[in-house]
């Protein structure tokens, strides 16, 4: 009888415990993300590095504005700081031809697309291009659904180092599935592609994509303000409040991106895009700037090329730095990097300047511990110091330091 009873009990938890699955759930068709045999590419261990042509240049695209942002790429040291990838936004299409193949326009492409990446390869840079899971691209081009396998191929023959994959014109499209497939398509050519989704966070693809893509934007697009919403698009500073709380979810090869950067375009000041790229490399952003780099001022090459601030982006280790006190307009961020260090970002939001602290107890260091201080855009040892750190940061500002202990 209590053998019984014990039977009858085991059965029962059994049963409890069974992992339960939802009816609408079939175990052999998973949702790719769950999929566990997936992995992603191994690519984009770091955050990318580049241009895009979207923010300055929108749909006035050509081969020739591309080529000279290429070889404003060398000649201006940003190749050598680190950027890589040089990628076509949308716009450069023409129409499918009578086999469905995507053209190129050949008004602003007269070459076509494989000369230009030839052209950027040549360069020793990387070259990417712009599509979306709908119909129709964002700018109204034509689209790449039901052509995922067909692009793909086209892609990899031209060249093709990255793919920003943009959401417009999907319709009822579910969005692991489309970019999933999309996936699938460029593992298929055998070429490292790196993976670009573009869903705007609409459907918080930081809990599925990791698996799927490099990198996925987390924010409507930005646009080169300080704040506030204008269109569909926000200000620099509501992106990074969209941003930051997803820290937990960013590391090597798959990454948060809150949009491609503003540097340069001329809507904000210096010292505002100093915060802006300072933000950026805390948060383990990709650093695709938007400028025009064949035209961008000393200032602007002083913020994008500040190796100091890109390390910080590159850091191995992956891990997306985050706000740990805020009061008032003052702010204090925190990446943990390699070896033990810490970079450090006081910001203040506000129209006047402040004094903002940090203590080491607020940063897992012992309030003892000696750490040496260094400015990473004053580029120079500010020397040792015991318990805290604090500066004078100016309005709309930032102080950045590395602490090592
Ligand atoms: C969307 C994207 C932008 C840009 C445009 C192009 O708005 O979010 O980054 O690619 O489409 O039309």
């Amino acid at each position: 009888m209590p053998l019984l009873r014990a039977a009858l009990l085991t059965l029962l938890l059994a049963l409890i415990a069974r992992p339960a699955l939802a009816d609408d759930i079939d175990p052999n068709r998973l949702p790719p993300s769950l999929d566990p045999a997936r992995h992603a590419n191994g690519l984009a261990l770091t955050p990318p590095m580049g241009w895009n042509s979207w923010n300055r240049f929108a749909c006035n695209i050509s081969e020739q504005t591309i080529r000279d942002t290429a070889d404003a790429m060398v000649s201006s040291g940003m190749k050598a700081a680190g950027y890589q990838y040089v990628v076509i936004d949308d716009c450069w299409h023409g129409a499918r031809d009578d086999k469905g193949f995507i053209t190129a326009n050949a008004k602003a492409f007269p070459h076509g697309i494989k000369a230009l990446a030839d052209y950027i390869h040549t360069r020793g840079l990387k070259f990417g291009i712009y599509s979306d899971a709908g119909s129709k691209t964002c700018g109204g081009r034509p689209g790449s659904q039901g052509h995922e396998f067909q692009d793909a191929q086209t892609y990899a023959g031209w060249g093709v180092d990255y793919l920003k994959y943009d959401w417009c014109s999907t319709g009822s499209r579910d969005s692991q599935e489309a970019y999933a497939l999309m996936a699938d398509a460029l593992r298929a050519t055998g070429r490292d592609i790196v993976f670009s989704l573009c869903e705007w966070g609409s459907t918080r693809p930081w809990l599925w994509a990791a698996k799927i893509g490099n990198l996925w934007r987390t924010t409507p697009d930005i646009t080169d303000k300080w704040s506030g919403k204008h269109g569909y698009a926000l200000g620099m500073t509501d992106i990074v409040d969209l941003n930051e709380p997803l820290w937990p979810f960013a590391g090597p090869g798959h990454w948060n991106d809150p949009d491609m950067l503003e540097v340069g375009n001329g809507g904000m000041t210096d010292t505002e895009y100093r915060s802006h790229f300072s933000l950026w490399a805390m948060m383990a952003a990709p650093l695709i700037a938007g400028n025009d780099i064949a035209a961008m001022t000393p200032g602007t090459a002083a913020i994008l090329m500040n190796r100091e601030v890109i390390a910080v982006d590159q850091d191995a280790l992956g891990r997306q730095g985050r706000r740990i006190s805020r009061q008032g307009d003052g702010e204090v961020w925190v990446r943990t990097l390699t070896d033990g260090r810490r970079a450090v970002l006081l910001f203040n939001r506000g129209d006047a300047p402040m004094r903002l602290s940090v203590d080491w107890s607020q940063l897992d260091y012992k309030p003892a511990a000696v750490l040496s201080v260094r400015d990473l855009w004053g580029h120079r040892d500010l020397g040792k110091m015991s318990k805290s750190w604090s500066a004078q940061v100016p309005a709309h500002g930032v102080s950045m330091v590395v602490l090592t202990p």
